[in-house]
């Protein structure tokens, strides 16, 4: 209570000596002027005005005062306000796209914070999200006025690019958009790691390794926050599964965690210093992760030197003083019960005032930043065109060519094709829900071949055309929340009749079919008809390829697809594969430029293909067990089912497992063809002994005809008598310039003592073993061309960290010991064989 008193005192000190002052003064004119009374009240009125003036003089205004004077100042009630959002439209009540009250400020935005205009707190903006601004392109029904954004590739396409530089270049222009429709912060880059393919949201993140997603992000944020911008890194942290998203709790080791969980976001706050952070909705190892003091606070602010705020996911968390505690600053889009349990509990000394005032110190000093608090004139005139000729650029970077059979790409001699499939005519340019983005056009598989100078079948145009149009009218789009809660499912293939797919084989050149897969947030993906494709898709294919296959004519397919699916069972019916992702609003002129070889593809996989989905490692603890009966109903009368997962999985995840217990995917990670052959050569290592760092430099050359791109891996190998080590472990990467037949670059990379370290958890500590180490230079993780070794003599203590998120319970962790590892898969295989 004290120590209200004293702030009190400090904050009202100005105002008393003023109005001391001012009191003064009164009392002398007021003698002088009595005898003359009609001057009394002009006098007075002019003596209040100049009062106020000098009381508001004197009230801490933000950037003429100290973060720290500015907190001061503020009420209790003022700081509750400020560090819970303005809140949110009620669904039904918006016609827009956007959750948060904002209209006044940008339409369709996720939220804003509270202004206290009094201390000069402007209020500021922020909006989703990861693949692109999400707003409202009309509003208030006038449609002389647009407000269109562009859509870029999706982020696993992004990292399929294993280019920092081309993903840096979009988030310049993504900020620049964000900038200029008066947004604040952006909420993404997203880049939790993809643990299961079934992830519903795996497109909004970039891989299922931790050093590509942390890269990725920080490039993507670097380039985004250049424009004056702030950006939120999300969803933080473990939040890998859409099921039961807002009440699993993830289990998993400290080691897990470290070395795979956290390490991208690790990467991304060292490299980019994200203005915020967003915490996730899933519990940690029992904790929320919005009231996890172990994650906000030593993790992130005392191991990692973190800065920005945390604000948490929409709704996330149960209990806003136990958010407040743990370092989460901001709740979002907030509401009126968490500002009043705030109040109350440093009413009741349960909340520390200190604390408080620490959450509000951390939102302010970003507000200062923002173009909000400098009145930022935006002109909502971005220049689409040129973003959307970056979007374009950024997609073609990373389409990855998974088959070219006798080089039956690019395309030679074709004139006439046959386009089969919905999303040939209809591109899926980015996933659902809030990575969803509000763009003016997308330009399909069919105008992009058109485009490119390619006869397209009409017919064929007309009858999928057709189709769609009838699906769509029957199953009309629903408004945001609906769609957001219960989407309308894609349009699913339908029965195409034989002679129709004879009569194409013999007026076209080549068949491409397109195969696409959308999935979002609120929902996992499934793996019939989803990972594994429908029997009516099976079927286009088998006819497909059996009709042009008798007439000597190639078959491409196209995947339109944002996450991971099967290939192995239908692969061999395609002469080539081309993997376009999920790209952006330019999509089909961009798989046009690499069908018809203007652009050479050079982008390779971020993520395992994995042969069948009982091969993926997590398969069996995935999305793991829910308690119906523990079910809760939560904010919007959504029904919260208590959820657990275990990650037995341990740092096995992707090829880190594949590798290790030597399980084939269809298409390794890392893995991506070009229409050019690359030789690589003459790897020389600094040294044969390690010393503060080490140098690998090699040479790559273009033998092909082509003119194209290579992507070099350097893998490690890493010394295992302690503990387990994966076989491989990618520690740097980079892709050479466009390089010309015959050319030749080299390139150059570094490893340091920490890229060689591992998370010993009896320790808390990152520890580089003494030992072999071999430098693996891949065209993937499984192309091994080049290797060298070099011998650590000591072991190196790289970090001590603080002891967080221990898990409470013994986990059944996978370890490559030969034991484990046979009684592990034979647990796989049983769980399948037993149907379950
Ligand atoms: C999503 C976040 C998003 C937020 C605001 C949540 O449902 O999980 O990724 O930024 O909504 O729209």
């Amino acid at each position: 209570m004290s120590q209200h008193i004293l702030l009190l005192s400090i904050c009202l000190k100005p105002v008393v000596l003023t109005i001391n002052f001012a009191a003064q003064i009164l009392h002398i004119i007021s003698k002088s002027c009595m005898k003359k009374s009609f001057f009394f009240f002009p006098i007075l009125f002019i003596l209040l005005l100049f009062t106020t003036k000098l009381i508001a003089q004197n009230i801490p205004q933000l950037g003429k005062n100290s973060v720290k004077e500015v907190v001061a100042a503020m009420t209790l009630e003022e700081k509750a306000r400020f560090v819970v959002g303005n809140g949110m439209k009620l669904p039904g009540t918006s016609s827009g796209t956007g959750i948060g009250v904002t209209d006044d400020k940008v339409a369709g935005a996720s939220g804003t914070t509270f202004a206290i205009p009094r201390l000069g707190i402007p209020s500021i903006v922020v909006a989703d999200g990861p693949a692109g601004l999400r707003i409202d392109s009309i509003r208030n029904n006038d449609h002389s006025k647009t407000y269109y954004a562009t859509a870029w590739p999706v982020a696993t396409l992004l990292a399929s690019t294993w280019d920092t530089s081309i993903v840096k270049k979009v988030g310049v222009a993504f900020g620049n958009e964000i900038h200029n429709y008066g947004v604040d912060i952006i909420l993404g880059p997203a880049l939790n790691i993809h643990r299961n393919p079934l992830g519903g949201r795996n497109f909004e993140y970039y891989s299922e390794d931790p050093l590509i997603a942390g890269d990725m992000a920080a490039a993507i944020a670097n380039g985004i926050q250049s424009n004056g911008v702030g950006t939120s890194i999300k969803h933080y942290a473990a939040n890998n599964q859409e099921t039961n998203r807002n009440s699993v709790n993830t289990i998993v080791s400290e080691r897990a965690l470290r070395e795979i969980y956290l390490k991208g976001f690790e990467i991304a706050v060292k490299k980019s210093h994200p203005w915020t952070v967003m915490s996730s909705y899933n519990l940690i190892n029992d904790t929320m992760a919005s009231e996890s003091y172990g994650l906000l606070t030593d993790v992130l602010r005392k191991d990692w030197g973190f800065k920005g705020f945390v604000m948490t996911d929409w709704f996330g968390g149960h209990n806003a003083v136990a958010q407040m505690q743990a370092g989460n600053n901001l709740l979002m889009p907030g509401t009126k019960t968490q500002t009043q349990a705030i109040i109350d509990a440093v009413n009741h000394d349960s909340l520390g005032v200190k604390i408080l005032d620490e959450n509000c110190e951390s939102i302010l000093n970003i507000v200062l930043q923002s173009p909000s608090f400098k009145q930022y004139k935006f002109n909502d005139k971005p220049d689409l065109k040129a973003h959307a000729a970056i979007s374009k650029e950024a997609a073609e970077e990373g389409m990855v060519l998974l088959k070219n059979d006798k080089n039956t790409l690019p395309f030679t001699s074709v004139k006439n094709i046959a386009l089969f499939g919905i999303n040939g005519y209809d591109l899926i340019a980015g996933g659902t829900g809030s990575g969803d983005v509000n763009k003016a056009y997308k330009v399909s598989l069919y105008e992009g071949l058109k485009n490119s100078g390619y006869s397209v079948d009409a017919d064929l145009k007309n009858t999928y055309a057709n189709y769609i149009a009838d699906y769509n009218t029957k199953h009309p789009k629903k408004n945001f929340f609906q769609e957001f809660m219960n989407p309308t499912p894609p349009a699913p293939e339908f029965e195409m009749d034989n002679s129709v797919i004879t009569s194409k084989a013999s007026a076209a050149d080549v068949a491409v079919i397109a195969i696409g897969r959308n999935a979002g947030e609120g929902q996992d993906r499934k793996i019939e008809n989803d990972f594994n494709l429908s029997a009516t898709e099976e079927a286009l294919l088998q006819n497909v390829a059996n009709a042009f296959h008798a007439q000597n004519k190639k078959v491409i397919v196209v995947l339109n697809i944002g996450g991971v699916i099967e290939t192995v069972s239908w692969r061999d019916k395609a002469d080539g594969i081309l993997l376009a992702w999920q790209p952006g609003l330019e999509g089909g002129n961009a798989i046009a430029d690499i069908l018809s070889g203007k652009v050479n593809p050079s982008g390779k996989l971020a993520t395992t293909f994995p042969a069948k989905y009982e091969d993926v490692p997590s398969a069996k603890n995935f999305p793991g067990k829910e308690f119906p009966e523990k079910a809760i109903t939560a904010n919007l009368g959504m029904k919260l089912i208590p959820g657990e997962v275990t990650y037995e999985e341990g740092i096995y995840v992707g090829y880190r497992y594949y590798n290790t217990f030597n399980v084939k995917p269809a298409y390794e990670f890392g893995y991506g063809l070009s229409y050019s052959n690359f030789t690589f050569g003459n790897l020389k290592l600094s040294s044969s002994t390690f010393n503060k760092n080490i140098t690998a430099t090699l040479t790559i050359t273009n033998q092909g005809k082509y003119a194209g791109k290579e992507v070099v891996e350097i893998y490690i190998t890493a010394p295992s008598n302690n503990i387990d080590k994966p076989a491989e472990e990618l520690k740097a990467f980079a892709k050479t310039k466009l390089l010309k037949p015959g050319k030749t670059q080299t390139l150059k990379f570094t490893l340091t003592a920490a890229d060689l370290a591992s998370f010993y958890t009896d320790k808390e500590a990152w520890i580089a073993d003494a030992g072999k180490y071999t430098v693996k230079v891949g065209s993937s993780s499984t192309d091994i061309r080049l290797k060298a070794s070099f011998n650590l003599p000591g072991e190196i203590a790289v970090e001590k960290v603080n002891k967080a998120l221990t898990p409470h319970v013994d986990i059944n962790e996978l370890k490559s010991l030969p034991a484990k590892e046979t009684s592990y898969i034979n647990e796989l295989n049983n769980f399948y064989t037993a149907g379950q």
